[in-house]
């Protein structure tokens, strides 16, 4: 089965006020260093369960994704990158044509680093953008301005990047509609390939989430976020970007293929603290303590082992597939779950006919879907099938 690799970066420069992913504030290279010696264990005795040593067939698991996310992945050296790489090409069953992206912030990034990246065999860049607004970028805690993101983007470019990414955030503090609707022009000026737009989430233990309990920040209103959402899709699907999952739109051929892993429910192995996997029906994740993920063992880091249920598949696949644009295909579910999706859900046939018989979903013999309508309450449509 062709699968995904991830593997956790787990440094920024400096924690944004929204953020909740696992990293630590460090710019230490000594630390960079030795966790680069924890990966590589990681990678061999991964390689021995899963890949080339496991004595299963080449097939069983291929990667063709791999995705070095965080955290902050650029700041790390080119030959770090490599290095790891290098390691898992040797340890595992990895496609020719592999897709392998690295996220980077603007602020990290040189034309020697992206160069060195792309010689490492990085062929994706996913860049956090965020805004083209001064004012947001300093509101959300970012270390870089809006100049910054087209002169990374041009060097990247100039490396030899032909597939690039950027991330948007919307509903965000300091943020009006005007801003907003600047930030989608100029993001349509740069034409990255692809384009992530999130509605900001506040978690609890984050600078945000603080500012929120004490009355200091205010959350946008429901109908502000829905308002500048549709904006976003309509904008950029008159500059030719199809909307193909709830948060993401792509140039023609241009999806993410390692996110849609997830949305698919192929297997994935996560690397690195905080990594979550689901490799053979398994889910389990990383300790999320890279100074204890350093000091241990490749067996003493795996957390929370769960053998997903029937049920469990059942309602993650119709989850994930909800949030793409295609929808859950019925065949794909029969195969990938074992069981006919209506005998599986017949319960829920009539209360999720109602949603479609008010607009919010679609639903023939071959697939179900939501509509647009229906993604602005997505969360309830499918609570259905939990
Ligand atoms: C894992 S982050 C890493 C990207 C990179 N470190 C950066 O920030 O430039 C991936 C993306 O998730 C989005 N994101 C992170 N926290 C978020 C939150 N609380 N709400 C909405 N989007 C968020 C941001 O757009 C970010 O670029
Ligand atoms: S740079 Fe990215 S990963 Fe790091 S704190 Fe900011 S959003 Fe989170």
């Amino acid at each position: 089965m062709a699968g995904g690799i991830y593997i956790h970066i787990p440094f920024c420069l400096k924690k944004c006020f929204y953020c909740d992913f696992y990293s630590e504030a460090a710019d230490d290279k000594d630390l960079r260093a030795l966790y680069i010696g924890a990966l590589l264990a990681d990678i061999e005795f991964y390689g021995k369960k899963y890949g080339k040593a496991s004595g299963k067939a080449p097939g069983s698991f291929e990667a063709d994704t791999i995705f070095f996310g965080g955290g902050t992945p650029s700041l790390m050296e080119p030959e770090h990158i490599e290095t790891v790489i290098s390691a898992l090409k040797e340890k595992f069953n990895v496609a020719e044509n592999a897709e392998i992206t690295m996220e980077a912030n603007p602020a990290t990034l040189s034309a020697a680093k992206l160069s060195g990246y792309r010689k490492a065999g990085i062929n994706r860049l996913s860049i956090g953008a965020q805004s083209f607004d001064d004012r947001v970028l300093e509101g959300l805690g970012r270390v870089h301005r809006a100049r910054d993101i087209s002169e990374t983007v041009a060097m990247a470019r100039q490396a030899g990047f032909d597939n690039i990414n950027l991330d948007l955030m919307f509903a965000v503090p300091n943020q009006t509609m005007d801003s907003w609707k600047e930030s989608l022009e100029k993001i349509i000026h740069i034409k990255p390939e692809h384009i992530s737009f999130y509605s900001l989430e506040i978690a609890e233990n984050t600078p945000f989430g603080r500012w929120l309990e004490e009355g200091k920040l205010a959350e946008t209103p429901v109908a502000e976020d829905r308002q500048m959402y549709s904006l976003g899709i309509e904008m950029l699907e008159a500059a030719g970007y199809e909307h193909y999952e709830i948060s993401n739109m792509a140039l023609s051929g241009r999806e993410c293929r390692h996110n849609l892993k997830y949305w698919q429910m192929d297997d994935y192995l996560g690397l690195g603290p905080s990594a979550h996997s689901f490799m053979e029906g398994k889910r389990f994740s990383s300790i999320g303590d890279v100074y204890k993920y350093i000091e241990m063992n490749p067996d003493e880091r795996v957390q929370d082992i769960y053998q997903n249920s029937l049920n469990d598949n059942a309602s993650e696949f119709v989850f994930t597939a909800l949030r793409t644009k295609d929808g859950v295909s019925l065949e794909a579910f029969k195969k990938r779950i074992g069981v006919e999706f209506w005998q599986h859900y017949k319960d829920c046939r009539e209360e999720f006919g109602k949603y479609v018989l008010d607009g919010y979903a679609v639903c023939d013999e071959t697939h179900i879907a939501l509509t647009a309508k229906g993604i602005d309450i997505s969360n309830k449509i499918m609570a259905i099938f939990v």
